[in-house]
């Protein structure tokens, strides 16, 4: 099937904004870096994909390894929390990134994204004869830099060209053009000795002869320094030290300060779950690829509280739980992946972490971070509980008891499940009335059924709206008479709606309908009065 010159990307972004999914914040003052806002047909989604994690967690919580139902409540706590919450939990002073400036670009990275290269050039002898630093270029660079490579080895100076790394999981740049620089760097590398390092692990000495990713000059780029990711603001009238306040980076620890409160007042003990979803903020210095990292997001967290010896069964479940849900809202297994964390990546109080990874299009043919489950052990309660000089602890009375319950946190972002989601779903197909179609579950659909009238006039319209009025009480319809059936059909297909139901001469007659399939394009007749349970049974 041929396939358009534009990237996946840019059709998808462009295929939201074109039909209501997401546009960008405040777009008729320029937009805004890193905010995005949900049209009607992205905020239905997005609802849709909320309420199944909600019911899938809360309302009907998946069954327990020992053949129970797990027992998971929800609540929902504030964004603003008393500032001692990000002391104890570790975001005032950990939350932060280290970054760099360059003066030259005025860009600024993320110091641990910045990797140079180190060359040492031999001779014939193959005896050093220079040293040199360079960096990951553009295709179209190659030639200067190997130019002037050449022309500094001449010189015998030393230089660093640093490039910026990304994370494997979300570099467009540095994934798609990974092979091209794999294939650089081999070209040099049998006249070359070459070490990558990163940026972090060279002396003030060296760094000053870094040249930064986009500027030309050596020395322009600062020391490492701390960059907090949380927004501040102040509460009262007065905006000082005492007043200042910070939006939640994360949804988890409104949980935390209410585990007591939930433990005391509603019938759960460990282990149980505490489930919320809300908006977090992060003030993310490079927001990018689209909903992917933005500055306000969506999450859907749930800590759950269990005896300290059975942490890591928990952990195990949860990894296996939340893949599987994944792939029923309609990731496809090839496309999903496990990343293990190894024992030097993860945070200092984890005791296992398990990255749910995606193959968004910009990370493709690598995976990119959808939902983290980590097993936090005692370290948020034992720190709450600290600061705020409240026991915390569970006094299990048959057992006579009390300890800190360990958590397992299956942590998921809601906006970014709508991006892998829209990726999953596109597709594209020129032979199709629209090439460009969204293949949603359709119980996640912003729009069940397209209900149409075939044409404006001889009782169609009022059978067809009859219908709609009957169906819009229980799934969400779309009454479409405008234009020719081919445009309605393709109108429903770039929302990702499963149905279409035409009203026709032969439903006056026969009183039957006629349904489109969105996935295979077939048709089928059922009895008018059949529509509604047909629906009920597809969608469920
Ligand atoms: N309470 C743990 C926690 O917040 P996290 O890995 O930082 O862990 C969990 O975040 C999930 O939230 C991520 O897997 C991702 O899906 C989503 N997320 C995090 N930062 C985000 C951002 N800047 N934009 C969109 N989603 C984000």
């Amino acid at each position: 099937m041929p396939q358009p010159e534009t990237s996946l990307m840019n059709r998808l972004v462009s295929l939201c904004k074109r039909r209501g999914f997401v546009y960008p914040a405040s777009e008729i003052y320029g937009g805004l870096n890193g905010f995005w806002d949900f049209g009607p047909l992205g905020t239905q989604l997005k609802n849709n994909i909320r309420d199944a994690w909600w019911r899938d967690m809360v309302d009907c919580p998946p069954i327990g390894p020992d053949g129970q139902p797990v027992s998971i409540v929800g609540i929902d706590t504030s964004i603003i929390q008393h500032p001692k919450t990000w002391e104890a939990s570790g975001h005032l002073s950990g939350f932060a990134d280290l970054m760099v400036d360059c003066k030259e670009s005025k860009k600024r990275y993320r110091a641990d994204h910045i990797n140079v290269f180190e060359v040492t050039m031999r001779d014939e002898d193959k005896e050093e004869k220079a040293r040199l630093f360079f960096s990951y270029v553009e295709p179209e660079q190659l030639n200067e830099i190997v130019a002037g490579l050449i022309k500094r080895t001449k010189k015998d100076s030393q230089y660093y060209l640093s490039f910026e790394r990304h994370p494997r999981n979300d570099s467009e740049k540095y994934c798609r053009e990974e092979g091209l620089a794999n294939n650089f760097l081999s070209k040099i590398q049998s006249d070359f000795i070459l070490i990558e390092r990163p940026f972090t692990a060279l002396n003030a000495e060296e760094q000053a002869k870094v040249i930064g990713p986009d500027a030309k000059n050596a020395g322009t780029l600062t020391e490492p320094r701390s960059f907090n990711l949380m927004f501040n603001s102040y509460v009262g009238v007065f905006q000082n030290e005492e007043s200042k306040v910070y939006l939640r980076p994360e949804t988890a620890q409104g949980i935390f300060l209410q585990y007591k409160n939930v433990l005391d007042t509603s019938r759960v003990k460990p282990p149980f779950g505490i489930a919320q979803v809300g908006k977090s903020f992060r003030n993310e210095v490079t927001p990018r690829n689209f909903i992917f990292r933005t500055r306000e997001f969506e999450q859907m967290e749930m800590e759950f509280f269990v005896p300290p010896e059975d942490g890591m069964k928990w952990y195990e479940f949860w990894v296996a739980e939340r893949l599987r849900w994944w792939g029923e809202m309609g990731l496809s297994k090839a496309n999903i992946f496990r990343h293990e964390i190894g024992d030097g990546d993860r945070a200092f109080y984890s005791a296992a972490t398990a990255d749910i990874e995606y193959k968004y299009p910009f990370t493709d043919p690598n995976f990119g971070e959808l939902e983290g489950v980590a097993y936090r052990t005692d370290y948020d309660l034992k720190q709450h509980q600290t600061f705020s000089k409240t026991n915390l602890e569970y006094i299990d009375q048959e057992a006579k008891t009390r300890y800190l319950p360990h958590v397992i946190e299956p942590a998921a972002g809601l906006t970014r499940g709508v991006l892998a989601l829209l990726c999953e779903a596109y597709q594209y197909d020129e032979s199709r009335a629209s090439p460009e179609w969204l293949k949603l579950k359709p119980s996640l659909a912003p729009i069940k059924a397209g209900i149409f009238p075939l044409v404006n006039k001889d009782g169609m319209p009022e059978v067809a709206e009859k219908l709609f009025m009957d169906l819009r009480k229980t799934h969400t319809c779309q009454y479409d008479a405008k234009q020719s059936i081919g445009k309605r059909y393709a109108r429903m297909d770039e929302a990702g709606t499963p149905f279409c139901i035409t009203i026709d001469g032969d439903t006056l007659t026969s009183q039957n309908v006629t349904i489109r399939n969105r996935d295979t394009a077939q048709q089928e007749k059922v009895a008018l009065d059949q529509v509604k349970s047909y629906l009920s049974t597809k969608l469920s």
